[in-house]
């Protein structure tokens, strides 16, 4: 069965069984500068699953194009991918855990046909937050599932959320047996040895976890989410991805093209083409900066292995055509950007090869000087002279290490690179504000001043309240934030006059760029911290606040004027929501 099929058996089942379709959000979401890519088909559906209710009502069925990049210093291997689409269906408030349980069970093995015997299941085993889910077992067991096939895990394995705040819950993972020997007699679902593959994940979302724990959302949601490529794969009986009709016609013709035969080379160069195609078609564009920042990095990575596996980059046109004639029947939006893509990737790839040439040139030289003295790693001061002269990203430091047996120092690259940051603050505000030349003026003091809200929230309600979600218009902010009750009016006109304290103190807005555990240890505030790449912009305003943020933002608070909470009302369960807005003196 080819993946297309799969998706529309998927949307079919669940169409027919009560589901409305909705259309995948794009990947770059819509009014939320806090998050790079959507990474889970719940992401966009997060105010519903807390019980604002959906326009389209509680049952609902998609497939969600999704970006992770935690791993893409692994694409290359056989499974791992940037770019993936999520097939997934929604309860709202509607149907729980035997329903799911059971049109999962009907999808995979009537649908689908896939032999009883060839799936197991886990589920939750209990702990002090929540009970053993022995109703979800039970579920299983009366589907079909045959004993000894079901499982319990504990939160590491059977419980989903995303990032460290949000609604979440236990979950039912089903996975499917290869058919690969045992690794050992203890071989089960959650060892990673291959045997099993995860296959279909069910999160019965009934709880809300901020600082103080977890609590009971207002009603019982289903999140479901089923990873397309990898079920094709298996479903076709085959070993990776990479071998199935999504990736087969790119591989071919690479397989035609190159002069030197490198496996993992040609999955990177396929993976990263097509990931970079579909954050083109919706919008993106190369930048040094997060989204921008993570698009410039897939191309430049799969530059460099076309150039290993000795290919003419002129064929990068050839490539994307065949890419987008190949996927466009699932991906409509390939088609009708075919030219940007072209000329988005050309113009990337003309700027990374002369940053290439001059930097290999210079590294090449440093190696040697480094292997004459007897040394195998490679300064933090060179790989950031590589970075800041010739724009050599560090990943690129490090893979050139690599092929020559050298290591780099991250450590000391790290420890440059922001304090030049901090030095060329100007330098890279002006570069930032070019990046985002359709911000204006007035977003981006609604984006500094939404901080500081933030920071205000906390200080007079308490460090419970955390952002929950953010729009910003040239007329006013609106801030969604964690928070029971409703705010009284000397709440309000305290955080007014916090706000209004701060821009009076003209505190400078500073930018720092820093590896995403290095800005959690300092307690930056995030929304959803998984989905930020390794290296993260924060912003720092004095002693006041400190968030991951894309921007824009002003140099300076005293920019913002005088500022006024407008309206404070319930956004969903637990959620409050703020409108201000900003009087220019
Ligand atoms: N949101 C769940 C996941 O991403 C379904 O696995």
């Amino acid at each position: 069965m080819k993946a297309i099929e799969i998706r529309k058996k998927y949307l079919d089942y669940f169409k027919a069984h009560g589901h409305i379709v909705i259309p995948s959000s794009p990947l770059i979401p819509e009014n939320d500068p806090s998050v790079l890519f959507n990474t889970a088909g719940m992401q966009p559906l997060v105010p519903y699953l807390l019980g604002q209710p959906h326009p389209l009502g509680k049952r609902l069925v998609d497939y969600q194009k999704c970006v992770r990049t935690n791993d893409i210093d692994e694409v290359g291997d056989n499974r791992h991918l940037t770019y993936f689409e999520m097939l997934g269906n929604w309860s709202l408030g509607d149907y729980f855990k035997e329903e799911s349980i059971k049109m999962s069970f009907e999808f995979l093995t009537k649908e689908l046909g896939i032999p009883v015997e060839k799936l197991s299941v886990t589920v939750f085993e209990g702990d002090e937050d929540c009970p053993k889910d022995e109703f979800s077992a039970k579920c299983w067991k009366d589907a079909g599932i045959l004993d000894g096939h079901i499982y319990y895990y504990g939160k590491d394995d059977n419980w989903w959320i995303a990032g460290e705040t949000g609604p979440c819950g236990p979950d039912t993972e089903m996975f499917y047996d290869t058919g690969k020997p045992a690794c050992s007699e203890n071989c089960q679902p959650s060892c990673d040895c291959g045997k099993y593959v995860e296959i279909w994940n069910n999160v019965f979302m009934e709880y809300f976890k901020d600082e103080n724990g977890y609590s009971k959302l207002k009603q019982q949601n289903v999140d479901t989410g089923l990873g397309l490529e990898r079920m094709t794969m298996l479903l076709q009986g085959k070993e990776t991805p990479f071998d199935t009709e999504l990736f087969k016609p790119v591989m071919d013709k690479l397989s035609e093209l190159q002069r030197v035969d490198i496996i993992e080379s040609r999955r990177i160069v396929a993976e990263h083409l097509r990931s970079s195609m579909m954050i083109i078609a919706d919008g993106g564009r190369p930048s040094n900066l997060d989204r921008g920042y993570v698009l410039r990095r897939l191309i430049r990575r799969m530059i460099r292995q076309m150039n290993k596996l000795q290919i003419d980059l002129n064929e990068l046109s050839t490539l994307i055509d065949i890419n987008v004639d190949n996927l466009k029947e699932m991906y409509p939006e390939l088609e009708q950007n075919r030219e940007t893509i072209k000329q988005v990737i050309i113009e990337e790839k003309d700027k990374f090869v002369k940053t290439l040439n001059h930097g290999e040139r210079e590294f090449e030289k440093e190696v040697k000087r480094l292997q004459e003295q007897g040394k195998d790693t490679i300064e933090g001061k060179i790989v950031f002279r590589l970075y800041d002269t010739y724009g050599f990203p560090p990943e690129v430091t490090k893979d050139l290490a690599t092929e020559n047996g050298m290591k780099i120092s991250m450590e000391e690259f790290d420890k440059l690179f922001k304090e030049h940051q901090e030095k060329s603050r100007a330098g890279s505000e002006q570069k930032f504000k070019g990046g985002l030349a359709s911000t204006g003026e007035m977003e981006t003091k609604y984006h500094t001043a939404t901080h500081l809200l933030n920071a205000a929230l906390k200080q007079v309600l308490g460090s419970h309240v955390h952002q929950r979600g953010s729009n910003i218009t040239a007329e006013r902010l609106r801030f969604d934030f964690s928070h029971p009750a409703k705010m009284t009016d000397e709440e309000k006109a305290k955080t007014e006059e916090l706000v209004n304290k701060w821009i009076k103190d003209a505190i400078p807005v500073e930018r720092f760029e820093m590896k995403k555990d290095e800005a959690i240890a300092q307690g930056a505030e995030a929304m959803f911290i998984e989905k930020y790449g390794d290296i993260v912009s924060v912003y720092k305003i004095g002693d006041v606040s400190l968030e991951l943020c894309g921007g824009p933002h002003v140099e300076n608070t005293s920019e913002l004027g005088e500022f006024k909470i407008k309206k404070e009302e319930s956004s969903s369960s637990g959620v409050r929501r703020i409108k201000a807005i900003l009087i220019e003196k």
